[in-house]
């Protein structure tokens, strides 16, 4: 197996490319990937205060890495949700992370915060964990961007993710989820710009990278995530991909490309009416918005109402509920 750029021993291939690379052109070959993503959507300019999501895993490590040595500035925020050992452990991975490089990561800890874990206050509020985790870390991730006066939020997504929930939602036509499965959401109502820039790149690759760069990662999955459906969409469409390389590709870069826009008007019906949460000042439709619904029935405390982001919130539509 030799690499296409140098004709060098390889150390991976990359079947829906047909090539081979060694370790410094697999990396430039990351680098390309991403350049590409940001171009191609406009994601950011290099002037941008960028903040990414970390979690201590692979992607949001690699992207994290990628950014910097594109020569972004970006800082890193990471959410604790009192998941047990998994928690701490993945909080360590992300600072030894910043440590190595020296950078600003933003620490918000959900039990101490807000008076619930994950685990225990979904029970008491009657929903599936990883739907209180997902809605935990979408309100935390807007209102630390919001509060934090960053241009644009970035989230490790990769492309066996985006295939994965694209997968979920045409499988059950959730078409109001469809027309907001984007790379790009612009900023709008309060919410800050969301981008996904490793959405050309597979799991496997941001695994790779974060191998050939040293970069230690958590590499368990998330104890409350086992047996969910987007776990079995992930390996049906694996299966497919092993078949027939370049599938998940085509799927979701053939959606973004013909299909995406048929959804566009149903995603934005119903962002309309939205107004400030009256207890933390979020953008919602509702009196009080779903994270401070959730915090009340998990028996923790509501958040204080800091009003920043109820500073542009009169404006009409707005996401509700966003899948990712
Ligand atoms: P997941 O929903 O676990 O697949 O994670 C998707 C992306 O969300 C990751 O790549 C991170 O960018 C972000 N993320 C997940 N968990 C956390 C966390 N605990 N703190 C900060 N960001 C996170
Ligand atoms: Fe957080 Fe499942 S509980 S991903
Ligand atoms: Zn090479
Ligand atoms: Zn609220």
């Amino acid at each position: 197996m030799k690499c296409v750029t140098c004709r060098g021993p390889a150390i991976i291939d990359i079947r829906r490319h047909n090539s081979n690379f060694c370790a410094e052109h697999f990396i430039e070959q990351c680098q390309r990937q991403v350049r590409k993503a940001i171009d191609e959507f406009s994601m950011f300019e290099k002037s941008d205060k960028i903040l990414v999501a970390v979690s201590g895993g692979k992607d949001s490590l690699a992207i994290w890495d990628l950014l910097l040595d594109l020569g972004y500035s970006v800082d890193g925020l990471y959410i604790g949700l009192g998941i047990g050992d998994y928690s701490d452990t993945s909080l360590e991975y992300a600072r030894a992370y910043a440590k190595t490089r020296s950078l600003h990561l933003i620490e918000v800890d959900v039990p101490s915060t807000f008076g619930f874990d994950i685990p225990n206050g979904s029970r008491a509020a009657k929903r599936v964990p990883c739907s209180a985790c997902g809605l935990s870390k979408r309100h935390l991730f807007d209102e630390e961007a919001v509060k934090g006066g960053y241009d644009v939020l970035v989230t490790g997504h990769n492309l066996d993710d985006e295939a994965a929930v694209l997968f979920g939602n045409t499988l059950h036509w959730h078409t109001e989820y469809l027309g907001r499965q984007l790379p790009v959401l612009p900023a709008r109502d309060g919410f800050p710009k969301k981008v996904k820039p490793l959405v050309r790149l597979a799991e496997r690759e941001t695994a790779a990278y974060c191998i050939v760069k040293g970069i230690d990662y958590l590499i368990d999955e998330c104890p409350m995530a086992a047996g969910n459906k987007h776990l079995g969409y992930k390996n049906a469409l694996n299966e497919i991909e092993t078949a027939s390389p370049g599938a998940k590709h085509s799927f979701y870069f053939g959606f973004l490309d013909r299909a995406a826009e048929f959804f566009a008007t149903e995603a934005s019906i119903d962002r309309e009416g939205l107004g400030a949460c009256a207890s933390c000042g979020a953008p919602t439709t509702s009196e009080t918005c779903a994270f401070c619904r959730l915090v009340q029935r998990a028996g923790g405390q509501l958040p204080e109402r800091t009003g920043v982001n109820a500073v542009s919130v009169d404006l009409g539509p707005t996401r509700s509920g966003v899948v990712q």
